[in-house]
């Protein structure tokens, strides 16, 4: 029987709640499917700076350095925000996990199952059949990390602020390689997002990801977009694209804008997975849902725990290796759903049930 050891990083808000239906529903198939959990929980963001005065403390750093994946809930909160930026949780913690991990490649699957259509701000003839692309995001590199990084008083009086974007060839390499892998399991189109006409770092992005693509897999219909009319194409066509590809930021933002028109931030999940192997010899992985930690409704049993059960998924897919309780756990979520159970933040029509409602119809499904 083949042991899943993870850390669990519920975090803020709606964070734990939310957790403990991915934890349960993980249980479900750990026991249909004979693997054993193994999770060990450390504090992260809002909590650890309460606990331990900082918002990624070593000891939680460890206890991820002894798992083969994290299962990350969701961190910060009104009681943190006058905080100075750099010490806020979501900076503070999520940054340098992302870092020490070298977790380069995220995946946001943006969907919208037909049924749920009338919860886009899209008009609905604009998505007929729902919204099912899936953006990669290169996530540790870019304006987000490169140096130099500074304020500085300057001699005038006046006060200058630097970022720096940065980009390797061999970066813009390793992050096509997940491109295509996704690209070649969906509908083989890839979009690739860049400001070539602006940025030096575009025209790099660019220049590598035509020479790659083409050179391992001349199969996939390669595009490119410049990032403001990709963000004009998803509010107008969004199904256009199959794989939307971009480097940190401009996936920062466009997964948002992705976020929103499919519906519900209660529904989105996300893999971010690291360079490095686990020890099941699978990709080291952090995984959470896309949505924040909604204070306004935490621990009122009304918070939507499919992203979080969806990111447990993903954990199981590309973590572990478990393909088939993966696929499970995502079939139970959309019948789930479409079955009528919602919490209230997908709610439409007077549907709204509670965080416990839905879990209970998850694991009928399973
Ligand atoms: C995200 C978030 C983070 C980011 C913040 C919280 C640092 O917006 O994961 O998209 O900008 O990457
Ligand atoms: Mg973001």
């Amino acid at each position: 029987m083949s042991t899943l050891k993870f850390a669990v990083l519920t975090g803020d808000g709606i964070g734990p709640e939310v957790m403990n239906v991915a934890l349960n529903v993980l249980k479900v198939v750990a026991e249909k499917h004979q693997f054993e959990l193994e999770f060990e929980y450390a504090d992260v963001g809002g909590i650890a700076i309460d606990n331990h005065g900082e918002a990624l403390p070593e000891s939680t750093l460890e206890v991820c350095k002894n798992a083969d994946a994290i299962l990350f809930g969701s961190v910060g909160g009104p009681k943190w925000e006058s905080l100075p930026p750099k010490e806020q949780p979501e900076r503070a913690a999520l940054l340098p996990l992302r870092k020490a991990f070298s977790l380069f490649a995220n995946i946001r699957p943006g969907l919208l199952y037909p049924e749920l259509t009338e919860a886009s701000p899209l008009k609905t003839d604009r998505i007929p059949n729902g919204i099912d692309i899936v953006c990669i995001r290169e996530l540790t590199g870019g304006i987000y990390f490169g140096q130099p990084k500074s304020t500085q008083d300057l001699e005038d009086g006046d006060v200058e602020a630097i970022d720096t974007m940065v980009y390797k060839k061999s970066e813009i390499e390793r992050i096509a390689d997940v491109a295509i892998a996704t690209a070649q399991s969906r509908g083989k189109r890839l979009c690739s997002v860049d400001k070539a006409n602006v940025l030096e770092t575009s025209v790099l992005w660019r220049k590598t990801v035509t020479e790659y693509v083409a050179a391992k897999a001349p199969e996939l219909e390669l595009s490119h977009m410049y990032v403001d009319n990709a963000a004009m194409q998803l509010a107008r066509d969004p199904n256009q694209f199959d794989v939307l590809f971009t480097e940190n930021m401009f996936g920062d933002i466009l997964s948002d804008e992705m976020a929103v028109i499919c519906g519900s931030l209660g529904m989105l999940a996300s893999a971010s997975l690291g360079a490095g192997k686990n020890s099941l010899d699978h990709p080291f992985g952090l995984f959470e849902p896309a949505g924040g930690t909604a204070p306004d409704i935490a621990g009122q049993n009304l918070a939507n725990p499919c992203a979080q059960v969806l990111s447990a998924a993903m954990m199981l897919r590309y973590s572990f290796g478990q393909e088939a309780a993966a696929n499970e756990i995502e079939a139970a979520v959309e019948s789930a759903v479409k079955g009528g159970t919602r919490t209230g933040d997908i709610a439409f029509g007077g549907n709204a049930a509670s965080t416990s409602d839905m879990e209970a119809a998850i694991i009928a499904g399973l």
